[in-house]
């Protein structure tokens, strides 16, 4: 990933949100809709304290949809509303405005109540990086405004962009940082794209992926890449490795003596994976959270 996260960074940057926090009326916490678990900042009960909040499952394109509306049932019952959405397309993304009216109603309406006209609602996004903060930014705003790319600690003017009539959003989202002490939390965000690989081994990452695709979705890896002999034993990582290989040479990564190029056939694994093309792929339920 382009931003270390060390400690002095975690604390400017909820120092940041807190900051902006006092400005909104509501919190659109940015999940990934793949791994909701894993693109989870570990601290943002803490962060976001009784702030209202919309939870936004981003990239629900690329979910699996079952998983996901058991993920929006997950949050209901934990007192959350949640909606998926697409912000690369806009799929839904409408709703954010509506749902955060919603919840926001009973100060509305003691608003009312009292006289008041009561003004636009006053959002912030937050949420770790790539997980399609600007994106959706930009989808809501309906043009260009938010630079995609994070540099904590790097702030412009804040402005208020206009989402229809009744909402307005600050430009800049809440940056957060993702949970790293827990390797598999590391590895699924390896695999899902937010963290890039030039820091990390892309045949590691492959190998974690091929892991857990093979565990969830064997028919579909099956399909896509026309394999015939499911693992026998997804603990031994010689099995993992002769899959890889497999792939491998179905997409003809071959190096001289016939053996398989791991690294490209990694390459292909993961861009297949990220870019959606091995159909829709969740990789964490919520049976999963403690
Ligand atoms: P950030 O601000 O939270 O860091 O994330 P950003 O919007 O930069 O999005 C990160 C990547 O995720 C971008 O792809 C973006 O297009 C993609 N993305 C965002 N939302 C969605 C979504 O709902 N569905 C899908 N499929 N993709 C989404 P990129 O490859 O890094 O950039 P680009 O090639 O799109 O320019």
């Amino acid at each position: 990933m382009s931003i270390q996260w060390f400690p002095g960074h975690m604390t400017r940057a909820r120092r940041q949100i807190q900051e902006k926090l006092k400005l909104i009326d509501i919190a659109i916490e940015l999940l990934d809709a793949r791994i909701p678990l894993s693109s989870r900042n570990p601290m943002v009960d803490e962060i976001l304290l009784d702030k209202p909040r919309l939870i936004v499952l981003n990239k629900a394109d690329l979910a699996d949809s079952k998983t996901t509306e058991q993920w929006i049932a997950a949050f209901k019952a934990a007192g959350h509303v949640s909606v998926a959405v697409d912000s690369s397309t806009g799929t839904k993304v409408n709703e954010i405005p509506v749902m955060a009216k919603q919840i926001l109603h009973e100060k509305i309406a003691r608003q009312i109540a009292k006289g008041m006209n009561p003004r636009a609602i006053r959002g912030l996004i937050v949420g770790i990086p790539n997980v399609g903060k600007s994106t959706l930014i930009n989808r809501l705003a309906g043009r260009s405004i938010a630079e995609t790319g994070d540099r904590p600690g790097v702030t412009k003017g804040q402005q208020w962009i206009k989402v229809g009539k009744d909402m307005e959003l600050l430009d800049t989202p809440g940056i957060l940082w993702p949970k790293f002490e827990d390797q598999l939390v590391g590895h699924r965000l390896a695999m899902t794209g937010a963290i890039k690989e030039q820091i990390l081994n892309v045949e590691d990452i492959a190998f974690f992926a091929v892991k857990e695709l093979a565990h969830r979705y064997w028919p579909t890896i099956a399909e896509r890449f026309g394999l015939d002999k499911p693992p026998s034993d997804l603990e031994d990582a010689d099995e993992i490795v002769r899959i890889m290989e497999d792939i491998g040479r179905k997409r003809g990564c071959l190096v001289s003596g016939g053996r398989v190029d791991l690294e490209k056939a990694s390459g292909i694994i993961l861009r297949e994976l990220r870019a959606g093309k091995l159909g829709r792929i969740t990789l964490e339920t919520p049976d999963m959270m403690i």
